[in-house]
């Protein structure tokens, strides 16, 4: 099936049927909540050398790497980034029950914040530190940043992010479970990303039995050979236009 380029009646009344919708998001939906991207123009790769989400990197350099890592991905927090309309659109049509999950590829923990409830962090996430000595978890307190490196308070350890570093695997329960409900879905929804990272960017593959509708205002690895309908747009207004149409389509069920 050839791509369709926004085709939003359509792609409303494909999620309005779903049964079974799946969402994988990326950097891309938390730009308009004012959270950088990745890659592109004014991605953080172009500003901030990757080195420091390295592991080997991050054990050698600990203090050098958790002062880089503090500024990007802390610091921002400060600004108490809040989850826009494309976190909200996904949170409504899980208590809609069109929606079983989202697997993200994001550590902002902005889905949670819209009212997302089962919610996949492939690549875990920024609210937690976690000791790489004793494998304890914390979650992230005020105060718990100011002296880098942090340390474990259990066992005196280093202390990283509780998410993944270039050169970590991915957690087994997280890929099973991403697999399990991209193999049931019927619609799947990708959301702000370039599907350029390994091995998240081969989730949407298990979707085999679904329809893809894809939204991202410049064509991913996924548009040409995976995207059934692209919405070729911000996160932000493609949201609004689908929520123009599924008033219209399912309001007693959307209004609930
Ligand atoms: N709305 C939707 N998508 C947008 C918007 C927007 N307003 N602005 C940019 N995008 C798209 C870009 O076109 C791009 O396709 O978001 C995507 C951002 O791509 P990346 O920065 O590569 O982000 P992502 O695909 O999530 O990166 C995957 O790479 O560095 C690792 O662990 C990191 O989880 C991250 C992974």
């Amino acid at each position: 099936m050839a791509t369709i380029f926004n085709d939003y009646d359509t792609a409303a009344k494909w999620i309005a049927e779903a049964k079974q919708a799946v969402a994988f998001t990326g950097a891309g939906i938390s730009v308009e909540s004012g959270i950088p991207t990745f890659r592109g123009p004014d991605g953080l790769w172009s500003r901030y050398d990757p080195q420091v989400l390295d592991l080997g990197y991050f054990y050698a350099h600990p203090k050098d790497s958790w002062e880089v890592i503090r500024e990007i991905f802390y610091d921002y927090m400060e600004k108490k980034p809040m989850p826009n309309a494309a976190h909200i659109l996904l949170a409504q049509l899980e208590k809609d029950e069109i929606v079983k999950g989202i697997i993200t590829q994001n550590i902002d923990g902005l889905h949670q914040k819209a009212g997302s409830r089962n919610v996949i962090q492939f690549h875990g996430t920024a609210q937690r530190l976690v000791c790489t000595q004793c494998r304890k978890k914390y979650d992230l307190r005020p105060g718990m940043l100011d002296t880098l490196p942090p340390l474990c308070e259990s066992c005196g350890g280093l202390m990283k992010p509780d998410f993944i570093f270039f050169g970590e695997g991915i957690g087994p329960e997280e890929y099973q479970k991403s697999e399990e409900l991209c193999k049931e879905a019927d619609l799947l929804i990708i959301v702000g990303t370039t599907g350029e990272v390994m091995p998240a960017s081969m989730i949407p593959y298990e979707a085999r039995k679904a329809k893809v509708i894809e939204i991202n205002p410049e064509p991913s690895r996924y548009t040409a050979d995976k995207s059934d309908i692209f919405l070729q747009e911000k996160a932000t207004v493609a949201a609004k236009e689908l929520i123009r149409r599924l008033d219209n389509i399912t309001p007693f069920h959307w209004m609930k």
